[in-house]
């Protein structure tokens, strides 16, 4: 195992919360959480941690999670399924969604959260009203899964195009929606909102994008999960294109923020924690 240690003052009294994957050296949430401990004054009661788990771990880790008393376990890839069947209970929007992101140890009581699902609704809600816009969902793995949740519980109109069809069918078969194949361009540009959950973007696809150019209009708005160092081709051309956008940077600051309140029971610091993901 690999950590990361914040340079707060901790000691005994520190209750103690992480995210967990593999890779995980990479990830942002140590500083947005930690940040968040900071606004609040509680730094010395709270810290968060980047562990590096691999999955033939996940068994014998959770044991210790709940043994210990660590509070808070935050999971990203490979890891969101994995941990399902180790955990005492599933909130029902995970239970639908069918992953957990979030782990809170209440008493030694493992309960699995998903959040990912708001880090979709809010960016979207605070720019337009999702209800009765048609959503083209790229993509049909573990985020597709979220936002499916986020666009149908908000009445939006559910088209899911992806590579592998029987993915994004299953997809539609749980939360309503059409299918259509990753390249139906034209469908997608009759879309509202253009939502990307494909890895194309993400090192080592970081020069890829799903979608031509010339198929993206100034009238629509594109959320890109992915979010890497620098801006992705797919945000990059759609703003060129006088798109509105949004980057998967504040998807990862919502689906923070709640965990950040199912952990400590605060609401979350928003702007100090997306400070530390600029
Ligand atoms: N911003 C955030 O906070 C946040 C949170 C969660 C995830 N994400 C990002 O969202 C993306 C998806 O994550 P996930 O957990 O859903 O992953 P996942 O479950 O592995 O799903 C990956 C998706 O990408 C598609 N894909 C992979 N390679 C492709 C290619 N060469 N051409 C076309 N499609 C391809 C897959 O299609 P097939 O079904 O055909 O294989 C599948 O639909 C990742 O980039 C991840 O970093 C961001």
């Amino acid at each position: 195992m690999k950590y990361k240690m914040n340079t707060n003052n901790q000691s005994h009294k520190t209750t103690i919360c992480m995210v967990i994957g593999d890779p995980v050296a990479h990830s942002l949430s140590p500083n947005m959480h930690n940040a968040g401990y900071k606004a609040y004054g509680i730094a010395e009661q709270y810290t968060y941690l980047a562990w590096r788990i691999r999955i033939e771990q996940i068994p014998l880790f959770l044991k210790g999670v709940r043994s210990v008393g660590i509070r808070g376990v935050s999971c990203t890839v490979p890891h969101k399924i994995i941990v399902m069947p180790y955990l005492d209970k599933i909130d029902p929007i995970a239970k639908k969604i069918g992953a957990v992101n979030t782990i809170v140890n209440d008493n030694h009581v493992l309960t699995g959260y998903n959040t990912d699902w708001i880090g979709i609704s809010k960016p979207l809600e605070a720019i337009t009203s999702i209800q009765g816009k048609t959503v083209a969902l790229l993509g049909a793995g573990g985020a597709a899964r979220a936002a499916a949740y986020a666009i149908t519980q908000s009445h939006g109109k559910l088209i899911i195009l992806n590579r592998t069809a029987e993915k994004a069918q299953s997809i539609a078969n749980d939360f309503g929606g059409t299918v259509a194949p990753l390249d139906d361009y034209e469908t997608i540009q009759k879309a509202d909102i253009i939502i990307n959950t494909t890895t194309l973007g993400l090192h080592p696809q970081e020069h890829e994008t799903p979608i031509p150019k010339k198929y993206i209009t100034k009238d629509h708005i594109v959320f890109d999960c992915v979010y890497g160092e620098k801006e992705t081709r797919l945000l990059k051309e759609a703003q060129e294109q006088g798109a509105r956008v949004i980057h998967g940077r504040e998807m990862l600051l919502h689906q923070g923020t709640a965990q950040f309140t199912l952990y400590t029971k605060r609401k979350a610091p928003e702007e100090i924690m997306r400070k530390t993901l600029l």
